[in-house]
């Protein structure tokens, strides 16, 4: 069932079936100042009128609104967001996790949300990626991470493979058995890992490409073989890349042509279709017959 859909995934999400992926992944634009130009839709929680049922049995329609650029402020950034991943929670299996990976500008505003929307018990994890690339700032201390939140539908009962967790060195390791050494330790919650190399055969140049291995190491962790992974901001496709070459499906979004066109390219061997907004229904009729659980 691997896909690749073009569009706002304000449109798509909606239309995707009911709980097919064991995991979402997103990477959203962060708040970099710029204008963008997007909202075309929104979700409205509607207990009367809602045709689709979401997350805890809330229900609620899309709306159309005005087109324009939403400004670059923290208020319109969840105004932004945070419909987005409300419309995407219906397509989270019960026992499903999500994933939003975000910078410093934007983390501790979606954490609040987020925790509004699903609860605190739902949250599980505050990721930190380091990395050390590129220049020093000598007026403050340079920021080197990303936040990763993960939260699950279930937290009595969700993926948490912990036999699939790479291994990393030990940051001493004449103080354990040479046994030990060569083993390696499991990672924290504070995951060292380079960004994309300039130059090595990872990089696709899409801009804002994030690493494989931080990907594989969430997939391997909350998914198992033949699970579906859904990213709605899925950019060069490395989410597909990193569920496919693991065993796993994903349906990725992307309303920029570029991505799409650097994802047929990276991931073309494993997709049957590229959908584009116009079959998203034919996508959503069909999926209720092919989607496929592996649990
Ligand atoms: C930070 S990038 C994702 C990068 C990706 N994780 C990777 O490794 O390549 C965010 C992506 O979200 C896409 N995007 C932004 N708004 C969107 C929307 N409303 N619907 C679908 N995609 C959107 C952008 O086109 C961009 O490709």
């Amino acid at each position: 069932m691997n896909r690749i859909i073009l569009g706002d995934n304000m449109n798509v999400l909606p239309t995707l079936p009911d709980s097919f992926a064991r995991l979402i992944y997103i990477d959203p634009p962060f708040n970099t100042g710029k204008k963008q130009k997007r909202d075309r839709f929104k979700a409205i929680a509607d207990e009367i009128k809602g045709k689709r049922t979401g997350f805890g049995g809330k229900s609620y329609r899309t709306e159309s609104v005005e087109s324009g650029s939403y400004g670059d402020s923290y208020d319109d950034f969840l105004g932004f967001l945070m419909p987005r991943i409300e419309a995407s929670l219906h397509s989270l299996t019960a026992d499903g996790s999500l994933f939003v990976h975000l910078d410093w500008r934007e983390a501790h505003h979606v954490k609040v949300a987020l925790d509004e929307l699903l609860g605190r018990d739902r949250f599980m994890n505050e990721i930190i990626w380091a990395y050390d690339y590129g220049g020093r700032s000598k007026s403050k201390w340079s920021a080197k991470h990303d936040t990763i939140l993960w939260y699950t539908m279930n937290p009595d009962e969700y993926v948490f493979n912990f036999d699939e967790m790479d291994r990393i060195p030990y940051m001493a390791p004449g103080l354990v058995t040479k046994e030990k050494a060569a083993r390696g330790k499991t990672p924290t919650d504070v995951w060292w890992h380079t960004i994309v190399p300039t130059n090595g055969k990872e990089k696709t140049g899409y801009p804002t490409q994030k690493p494989l291995g931080v990907l594989n190491r969430i997939i391997k962790v909350h998914t198992s073989e033949g699970d579906c992974v859904l990213d709605f901001f899925a950019g060069s496709g490395t989410t597909g890349e990193a569920a496919a070459s693991n065993g796993r499906e994903f349906v990725l979004i992307d309303d920029n042509p570029e991505a799409v066109e650097v994802m047929k390219t990276r991931l073309g061997k494993f997709i049957p279709t590229i959908e584009d907004d116009a079959n998203r229904k034919a996508l959503a009729d069909n999926e209720g017959r092919t989607v496929k659980h592996s649990r």
